[in-house]
């Protein structure tokens, strides 16, 4: 892509940690407290992914955390992440899975931000994670290193802000850009079939911008974008890079992780899609049974 055509998008952070750590709560509590203004009051959708605002910026968020949805992603090769947030409860300190999805993001290739959670709790222990982050090459900022980290309460809403601008201090490090000119492409979240809308999927845009009567393709599967929606229900007419929508026309459910694209046309979504089902029909075949 022509480096001149690129500009500023918002960085795509998710949310790893061990079980009980607080990562449903943090991310609870940063939709509540940060819903993209003018929207608040909505009801709000379980749509994979949401937005939020800060001083003006605008930070995606994956709403299913875990690195089960993140693995799942991968898995097929697609990287729409930047940022891991790593909760770690400061009472309980690095645990096994902790460490589990320390390699995940590492081997992902991810910036990492560590959320010392829970610094509300009796017996709380903020420096004996960061010692533990040291032993772990995560040297935190304030103790000389550059893993930037801050204690919060997911329970009690406390450095929620500050998390956030640290979220949005790691992405301006890492100066993520896309071309919101380029031809469309993205990818799958999440897909369902809604009754009353038939087939769905949230796609978090990549580069260009998605736009209402497009045609896409993935997979085996076409979409003429009926319609696209933001995760509060409210109907989009074009997404930018980095912006997650829900989409309406999907011939069938996409899998999540899997890239779509932007075709000439309908028609032309439509054969391509054929193609796809067809070379995958035969590449089933060709596998020996087993
Ligand atoms: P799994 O999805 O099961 O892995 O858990 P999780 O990481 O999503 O943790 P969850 O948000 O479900 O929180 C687990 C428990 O910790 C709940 O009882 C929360 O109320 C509690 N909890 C979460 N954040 C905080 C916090 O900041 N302070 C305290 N004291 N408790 C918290
Ligand atoms: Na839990
Ligand atoms: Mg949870």
């Amino acid at each position: 892509d022509d480096p001149a055509l690129m500009e500023e998008r918002p960085p795509v952070v998710c949310v790893l940690g061990h079980v009980d750590h607080g990562k449903t709560s943090l991310l609870d509590q940063i939709r509540n407290a940060h819903v993209v203004s003018g929207e608040a009051g909505g009801i709000t959708q379980h749509v994979g992914a949401y937005q939020v605002e800060r001083k003006g910026k605008k930070i995606t968020f994956l709403d299913t955390p875990g690195h089960a949805a993140f693995s799942k992603i991968r898995e097929r090769g697609a990287n729409v992440t930047d940022i891991a947030i790593l909760v770690v409860a400061a009472d309980d300190g690095f645990m096994p899975q902790t460490d589990e999805a320390l390699k995940f993001a590492r081997n992902a290739n991810v910036e990492i931000i560590v959320a010392i959670n829970k610094m509300d709790a009796k017996g709380a222990n903020i420096d004996r994670v960061k010692q533990q982050m040291q032993e772990r090459d995560l040297m935190p900022e304030d103790w000389g290193g550059t893993t930037l980290c801050t204690p919060v309460s997911a329970l009690e809403g406390t450095n929620i802000n500050e998390l956030l601008e640290l979220v949005l201090l790691q992405a301006e490090v890492s100066e993520l850009k896309a071309n919101p000119k380029a031809v469309a492409e993205g990818v799958i979240v999440e897909s369902q079939v809604e009754q009353g809308r038939g087939p769905t999927a949230t796609v978090i845009v990549q580069k260009g911008t998605l736009k209402v009567g497009d045609a896409l393709v993935c997979g085996p599967h076409y979409c003429k974008v009926r319609a696209m929606m933001d995760e509060h229900g409210k109907p989009v007419k074009s997404a930018p890079p980095s912006t997650p929508v829900r989409i309406m026309g999907w011939s069938g459910t996409p899998v999540s992780g899997a890239v779509c694209t932007v075709a000439k046309n309908e028609k032309a979504a439509k054969a391509e899609a054929e193609e796809n089902a067809q070379a995958l029909k035969a590449r089933a075949a060709a596998k020996p049974a087993v």
